[in-house]
């Protein structure tokens, strides 16, 4: 089988860490969000998959490369020389996802975190002889998704498909997972073109399309505090299915995952909810809570971060305390500084605090 994923997109509402990475790239518990979903394309029998790019193509070919080889996966670029939105690029690679085999092919946003239940995703999408299949699961705010009715008789066929809708029309929303039949390539053009508001919709009123609600957990981690959500999310998720994963000891609170090659000082804090990369250096009496620490980040003598985002190879002073803040990387915050809310960009130095959002 094959498998698409959308990898273009600028990734602004993920800035400033995108401003040196596109999004696929950006690292989700210690691993770029991407070979998440690799990983579990290729658990189901992917054997190809085509990435429809149209930002920073050398920087996701090159970072690849290596994992072809180390995953046993073929991975293709499909490039785009002007942005087709979230249909076209599917009409672009079409040549790359038809092989005669009329199997039906995986379509993933590329920022979507979940235990991808493929398998299910394959097995439901058999059983009902539509056309396509999308995954949706319930949220409080469906307003910033696509939002999908079911029909209430059969309680899987999709009745309307309504992108970002103003109005309340159903909290069940699209998971940006599909397993779509070749046929849908037909419906769509070579040109700018979206998935949701033009193709989608013409498949549910030709009655064709299905939604299967997903298991387990799910969030669309583009923007900085969904991330948060989606990593206690999957720390969550790794508690039940490999514990042995997460960090215990005396300093360790709930979920908390640590690369091997990372140094914690006595009588730090961490936890609940933090992932600390391969390189960081935590020095002695630091508290972490709610955060992602990147890859290389040194975090001196008791510095406290709680629910922020602090990126590659930033430098964090001693007693320095950061919230709700996303870091850019190779930032420096200097000794005693206090960020609340906003964004540093990548290479900034901060030598005095900044107490409102900004
Ligand atoms: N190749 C390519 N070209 N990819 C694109 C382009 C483009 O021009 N524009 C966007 N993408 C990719 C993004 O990288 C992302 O993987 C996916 O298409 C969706 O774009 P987002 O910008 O993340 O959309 P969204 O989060 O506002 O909404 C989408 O995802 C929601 C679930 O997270 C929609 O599919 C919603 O219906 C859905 O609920
Ligand atoms: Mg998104």
């Amino acid at each position: 089988m094959k498998a698409l994923i959308l990898v273009g997109g600028f990734g602004t509402r993920l800035h400033p860490l995108t401003l040196n990475f596109p999004k696929p790239l950006v690292d989700f518990a210690n691993k770029p969000i991407v070979l998440h979903q690799i990983e579990a394309l290729k658990e189901v029998g992917v054997t190809e998959v085509i990435l429809a790019i149209n930002y920073q193509p050398e920087v996701m070919i090159s970072f690849l490369k290596d994992f072809e080889d180390k995953l046993g996966i073929k991975i293709r670029c499909s490039q785009e020389t002007e942005p087709l939105g979230t249909a076209g690029p599917l009409a672009l690679a079409r040549d790359k996802l038809v092989d005669g085999s009329g199997e039906p092919f995986f379509v993933l946003n590329c920022d979507v975190i979940s235990e991808y239940p493929f398998a299910e995703l394959i097995q439901f999408h058999k059983s009902h002889g539509g056309e396509a299949t999308i995954m949706v699961t319930k949220v409080d705010e469906p307003s910033k998704y696509g939002v999908v009715v079911m029909d209430e008789d059969s309680g899987r066929r999709v009745d309307r498909f309504v992108e970002k809708p103003e109005v309340f029309v159903g909290n069940k929303i699209n998971a940006g997972i599909y397993l779509l039949n070749p046929s849908v390539l037909d419906r769509i053009e070579l040109r700018p073109t979206s998935m949701e508001k033009e193709v989608f919709p013409k498949i549910a009123s030709d009655k064709l399309l299905y939604a299967m609600v997903l298991p387990g957990f799910w969030m669309d981690i583009g923007q900085p505090e969904d991330y948060i959500t989606g990593q206690r999310l999957y720390l969550d998720s790794l508690r039940k299915k490999a514990s042995t994963k997460l960090a215990a000891g005396p300093h360790i609170v709930g979920n908390v995952l640590i690369h091997e090659n990372a140094v914690i000082g006595e009588g730090c804090i961490i936890g609940p909810d933090v992932v600390i990369g391969p390189e960081c250096v935590i020095e002695s009496g630091v508290t972490l809570s709610r955060c992602t620490v990147m890859r290389g980040v040194l975090i001196k003598e008791q510095a406290c971060v709680s629910s922020s985002i602090i990126g590659w190879h930033s430098r964090i002073g001693q007693r320095a305390q950061i919230e709700n803040t996303t870091i850019g990387e190779g930032a420096h915050v200097f000794d005693k500084v206090h960020i609340n809310g906003g964004v540093v960009l990548p290479h900034e130095e901060i030598k005095s605090s900044i107490l409102s959002p900004g």
